[in-house]
C-alpha cells in the first residue's frame, strides 16, 4: 500500500495503513525538497472549470487527497477529468455537467469543505445545487454564514434541509454589493466564482487577498472574467454570458514551503525548498529572520537554516499580508528550541492550540491562554475568537505516543519527533497527505530515521 505518490511502503508490515509511524528522532534533517501547486489553490481552480464551456488543463497538481476529493466530486457531477499533457497536470471537460446524487456527494465530500464552493458554478450551469455538512480540519466553528448571505445577495433561494443545503436560482444570479465581516478566504472564493457569470456588475468590498486569491483571479481571467483588483481590498468583477476553459501553472504552495522551513530550524537542519519564491512568503522570512532562522534566495528556490542561537519572538496571525495562521504550527515546534519566551496570537481560528498538547507531553514549555493575552502594542485588531499560546524555552524534546489532531498540526507532531530524543509513535498520520505530497519520501530523502508501523 502506497501512501498517494508516495513510494516508501510499509517496510513489508503486512496490514499496515500508513497511519503510524514509529519515529526515532534527533538527527538534522538535511537535503532538498520540492514543493508543487498550492493546495488552496488547485482545489479552487479545479471548481473553476466548471464555469468553462471547453476543457481546462491545471499544471502542477499535487498528489494530494484533498484533490482526490475534489477530482470525485467533479466526476460526480459528470466532469471527465484526465491527466494532462505533462506530469502533474490535469484535464478537466466540464461539456456535460450533471446533478449528481446526494450519496455520491456525501460519499466524498467528507472530510473537505471544498463541496461549498461548487454552489455558484453549478447554481450557474443547473440552476441548482447540494452541499452536504461540510468537513475540514476542526480548527473552530467554521461557519459558512458569510457564504450563504453572498449567494442569497445574488439572487440564490437557500434551503437548510437536515442533509445538507440546497440552492436554486430559477431566474438565474445578478451582480451585487457584498462587504465581507472579515476578510474570508473562502467566502472571496466563494463570490469570484459566483460573480463571474453573473448578470451585471459585482463589487465586493473587504475581501481576502492571499496570494492564492490572486492566481484564482487569473484563472478566472484567463477562462475570459472581467476582474479588477481595487485598493483597500475592494474586488470588482462584471459578469459575462460565457466562459472557455483555462491553462495554467498554479502558484507554488507557500504553506508547504513554510512547513520546511520551520523543520530545518527545529531539527537544525538544512533543507533546501525548489520552486519556494520570495514574495509570496516575505512576512514568513522576517519572522523566521527575527527568531535567528537564515535563507537563501535561490533563482529555483530558498535553502533554509539556523543562523545561530534561535530567539523567542511575538507572532500574530492575520490574513494575507500577514502571517498566515498555517504557519503557526510548524513554527511553534521551533521556537520549543528558541532562547528565552515566543508569544503566538492565533487571531484567524478560536480553536488552534490543541496540537501543543502532544508537544507538551514531549517536555516543551507552553501555555495557552483560551482567551488570548493583551500584550504591549498589537498590530492586527484583536478579535473575540483569539487565543495565545506562550512557549519558553529552549526544552529538549523527548519521545512520546502522540496522536495527530489536523493537517498542520499533524506535520507539527512528526517534526517534534524529529527534533526530540528518543522514539516516538505518532498515530493518525495519513490526514497529512490532505495537504501534503510524497510526505514520507521526502521525510526519507532528508534523513528521517522512521518506519511506517501501522
Ligand atoms: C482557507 O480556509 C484555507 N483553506 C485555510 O487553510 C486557511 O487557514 C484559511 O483560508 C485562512 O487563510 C482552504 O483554502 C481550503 P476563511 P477558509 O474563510 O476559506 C471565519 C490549511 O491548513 N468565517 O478565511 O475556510 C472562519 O470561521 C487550511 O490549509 C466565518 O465566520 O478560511 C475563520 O475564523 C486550514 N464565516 C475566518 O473567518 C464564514 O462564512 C477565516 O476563515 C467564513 C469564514
Amino acid at each position: 500500500m502506497t501512501l498517494l505518490g508516495d513510494t516508501i511502503t510499509t517496510g513489508g508490515l503486512k496490514g499496515a495503513r500508513g497511519e503510524i509511524l514509529a519515529i526515532r528522532g534527533g538527527q538534522p534533517l538535511r537535503g532538498s525538497v520540492s514543493v508543487k501547486g498550492a493546495k488552496n489553490l488547485v482545489t479552487k481552480a479545479m471548481v473553476a472549470s466548471l464555469l468553462g464551456e471547453s476543457p481546462s488543463i491545471l499544471r502542477d497538481v499535487p498528489g494530494i487527497s484533498d484533490v482526490a476529493v475534489v477530482r470525485s466530486l467533479l466526476e460526480a457531477h459528470g466532469v471527465r477529468v484526465d491527466d494532462g499533457d505533462e506530469p502533474g497536470s490535469l484535464r478537466f471537460d466540464p461539456r456535460d455537467v450533471e446533478s449528481a446524487h446526494m450519496e455520491e456527494i456525501d460519499a466524498h465530500a467528507g472530510a473537505s469543505r471544498i463541496p461549498i464552493l461548487f454552489c455558484g458554478p453549478l447554481l450557474h450551469r443547473l440552476g441548482q445545487a447540494f452541499i452536504p455538512d461540510l468537513g475540514g480540519c476542526r480548527i473552530g466553528d467554521r461557519p459558512i454564514d458569510f457564504h450563504l448571505d453572498a449567494l442569497r445577495k445574488f439572487g440564490a433561494n437557500v434551503d437548510k434541509l437536515p442533509s445538507g443545503i440546497r440552492l436554486t436560482a430559477k431566474d438565474g444570479l445578478h451582480g451585487a454589493s457584498i462587504h465581507l465581516p472579515y476578510p474570508s478566504v473562502g467566502a472571496t472564493e466563494q463570490v469570484l466564482l459566483t460573480a463571474v457569470r453573473a448578470s451585471g456588475v459585482t463589487e465586493l468590498r473587504n475581501a481576502a487577498i492571499e496570494p492564492e486569491i490572486m492566481d484564482l483571479i487569473a484563472v478566472l481571467q484567463k477562462m475570459g472574467a472581467i476582474i479588477s483588483y481595487e485598493p483597500n481590498r475592494v474586488i470588482l468583477i462584471e459578469g459575462v454570458e460565457k466562459l472557455s476553459g483555462y491553462d495554467h501553472r498554479a502558484v507554488f504552495d507557500r504553506n508547504e514551503a513554510a512547513s520546511w522551513a520551520s523543520a530545518a530550524l527545529a531539527t537544525d537542519g538544512e533543507i533546501f525548498v525548489d520552486g519556494a519564491k520570495q514574495p509570496e512568503m516575505l512576512t514568513f522570512l522576517n519572522v523566521l529572520r527575527k527568531a535567528g532562522g537564515d535563507f537563501d534566495i535561490r533563482e529555483d528556490g530558498i535553502l533554509f537554516r539556523r543562523g545561530g542561537d534561535l530567539r523567542g519572538v511575538t507572532v500574530e496571525t492575520d490574513v494575507h499580508p500577514g502571517f498566515m495562521t498555517d504557519w503557526q504550527q510548524p513554527l511553534i515546534v521551533a521556537l520549543t528550541q528558541a532562547q528565552g519566551t515566543s508569544i503566538v496570537h492565533e487571531t484567524v481560528y478560536e480553536n488552534r492550540f490543541g496540537f501543543t498538547d502532544a508537544l507538551i507531553k514531549m517536555g516543551a514549555d507552553i501555555t495557552v491562554h483560551p482567551h488570548g493575552i493583551q500584550d504591549g502594542p498589537r498590530r492586527v485588531p484583536r478579535r473575540n475568537l483569539e487565543q495565545a499560546a506562550v512557549i519558553t524555552g529552549p526544552t529538549p524534546l523527548r519521545g512520546a505516543d502522540i496522536t495527530v489532531p489536523d493537517l498542520r498540526g499533524g506535520y507539527s507532531h512528526v517534526i517534534a519527533a524529529l527534533t526530540a530524543e528518543g522514539e516516538s509513535t505518532v498515530r493518525n498520520v495519513g490526514i497529512i497527505s490532505r495537504g501534503y505530497e510524497k510526505f514520507f519520501d521526502k521525510l526519507a530523502g532528508l534523513g528521517a530515521d522512521f518506519d511506517v508501523i501501522g
